[in-house]
């Protein structure tokens, strides 16, 4: 196979056309789009505004929720074991609190269920890859949180509703923004090296739909900056963790308390049963589902697991109908498809631009409307450019960062990316870069409260499997402050939970009832769940990300 290494001339054309409108444009201001516009670019190119793709779940807690046609499948499966396949009088492991899932809130809900007065000896972490394998640890551009004097925990709170179309849970967004700036200021404290200025000021920059300057940032590589501190204090605190071990159902005991979970040893795999007091779900999104077909920036593991296991217990969802793309996952080259191109890039100054080298949306739209308005340009318009394997995409006009901000500037800050693109012999500081919508993040979830407690008795959860906080639209850099405030908020909560619980007889039984219900609604046999894994064997696999639409 032949790789593709720098632009091939085919693109250069369009290239020549960004540099002829580039020296106009740096001197030119675009406006944001008013409401009026933005709802009908979202109605009529946002992917999840199409309503073929999705359906109604018609079994369960959350019966006649409208959900994409992927998640309703997943919830609509057939459970990988029933009773008689585990052993519950075998009990492997007896904790007060077990955490499923070692990214971003999993992480926290130890630390703090340790601070909070739980013998880490007491607490069992288990995950399906490794300590930190999640999205948590991939995010690029920042954490939000308002701790400028021009700004404030209620101006951040109107920006997140905004946002997210006025859905969220307003309890969640007020335990959100309030929690921000103690949370820099914690992290900080543990050895986080934010970028600052000279004078030690943080540096803080826009996102897509702020008022008001509030990105903090370890360079392009904040989510790898913020988890390497929290998992090293983690480990300090000496709190076990089992690897390459996913819970493939949780356990419930007869009083109607869920009681642990079963795990699935992916390398032996062995059963092991987890008794606990009380457990905190931090499994993630579902990324990994490819959506639509789209490429997605998520890691192997977001196949909403946790999602599939809590319905079964009777925990309700919310917001599932609504899905988000980041505007820009790289299209080309090939080889990087669908990975993230931060929206810092964006928040540094580079312009998103047609083929013709012309601007045709304000570059920090919130991504609902930006992705929109990039599909617009590709699939609604003139048409995008296009590549060799036939994918369309848009410039994002990088070079224009350093002609800003100055020499050094996207090397200095855009670090990741910049040693990315050179592998592929593209220089983002000479050339623009081309991107095209990818499959980002799940903005509904499992209903929670402001103290991260579902509504299942000894069930707490933290970050992307939980609803409510974002709406129906997350705003950038509110993912990192998400898992890091209702991880610790979960992790207290089930600390709190766990000193006064005990655990009654171990049971299954709700796997069964919840078989039983998908027999009646004629579901076939075949689909099974949680996932786990995606597969990446066959033709629907090849043709993804050229034939979206
Ligand atoms: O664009 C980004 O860096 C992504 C950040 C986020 O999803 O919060």
């Amino acid at each position: 196979m032949n790789l593709i290494k720098g632009y091939p001339e085919s693109m250069r054309e369009s290239i020549e056309k960004v540099e002829k409108t580039r020296e106009k444009r740096l001197k030119e201001k675009y406006q944001q789009m008013s409401l009026d516009e933005r709802d009908e670019v979202l109605n009529k190119y946002h992917p999840d505004y199409k309503p073929e793709v999705k359906r109604k779940l018609s079994i369960g807690s959350s019966k006649e929720e409208i959900v994409p046609m992927e998640v309703a499948d997943l919830i609509e499966s057939y459970p990988l074991v029933s009773e008689k396949d585990i052993d519950l009088t075998s009990i492997d492991y007896d904790v007060d609190l077990l955490i499923i899932g070692g990214g971003g809130a999993g992480t926290m809900a130890g630390i703090w269920a340790t601070y909070e007065g739980i013998d880490p000896e007491n607490i069992l972490m288990t995950t399906k890859l490794r300590h930190g394998d999640s999205n948590s640890i991939m995010a690029q551009g920042g954490i939000q949180a308002a701790d400028k004097a021009n700004d404030s925990p209620e101006i951040h709170y109107l920006d997140v509703i905004g946002g997210g179309h006025f859905a969220n849970e307003p309890e969640l967004v007020e335990a959100l923004v309030s929690d921000g700036p103690a949370i820099i200021k914690w992290f900080e404290s543990k050895g986080v090296m934010f970028d600052k200025q000279k004078d030690g000021t943080m540096i803080t920059i826009h996102g897509g739909g702020t008022s008001r300057k509030r990105m903090h940032s370890a360079k392009d590589y904040t989510g790898m900056e913020l988890l390497r501190v929290i998992r090293d204090e983690f480990i300090n605190l000496s709190i076990p963790v089992i690897e390459f071990s996913p819970a493939i159902e949780l356990l419930m005991d007869d009083k109607g308390q869920i009681a642990g979970a079963v795990l699935f040893n992916i390398e032996t795999h062995q059963y092991y049963v987890v008794r606990a007091k009380a457990t905190v779900m931090g499994t993630g999104g579902f990324g990994r589902l490819h959506i639509q077909g789209f490429p997605t920036t998520n890691h192997y593991g977001a196949t909403a697991d946790g999602l599939v296991m809590a319905y079964r217990c009777g925990a309700r969802l919310r917001d599932m109908d609504s899905v988000q793309y980041h505007p820009t996952g790289a299209a080309f080259p090939e080889q990087i498809v669908g990975l993230l191109i931060t929206e810092k890039v964006r928040g540094l100054g580079a312009q998103p631009l047609n083929r013709d080298g012309n601007m045709f949306v304000h570059p920090l739209e919130p991504r609902d409307v930006e992705s929109a308005a990039f599909i617009k340009e590709c699939y609604g318009a003139s048409g995008g450019v296009e590549t060799p394997t036939g994918m369309q995409g848009v410039w994002l006009d990088s070079p224009m960062i350093n002609m800003l901000k100055g020499e050094g500037t996207t090397e200095r800050e855009l670090s990741a990316m910049y040693r990315m693109f050179k592998r592929f012999d593209i220089n983002m500081v000479e050339d623009p870069i081309l991107v095209f919508p990818t499959l980002h993040y799940q903005n509904g979830g499992v209903v929670i409260d402001a103290n991260g407690a579902t509504e299942l008795k000894g069930l707490f959860a933290g970050g992307e499997v939980t609803g409510g906080v974002h709406g129906k639209n997350r705003l950038m850099g509110n993912s990192l402050l998400d898992y890091s405030v209702f991880g610790r908020r979960a992790g207290i909560s089930a600390a709190k939970y766990a000193k006064k619980a005990s655990i009654g007889e171990l049971t299954l039984s709700h796997v069964t009832r919840y078989r039983k219900e998908l027999e009646k609604a004629g579901v076939p046999e075949n689909r099974k769940s949680p996932m786990i894994l995606p597969e990446y064997r066959g033709r629907n696999v090849l043709s993804r990300a050229i034939d979206i639409f």
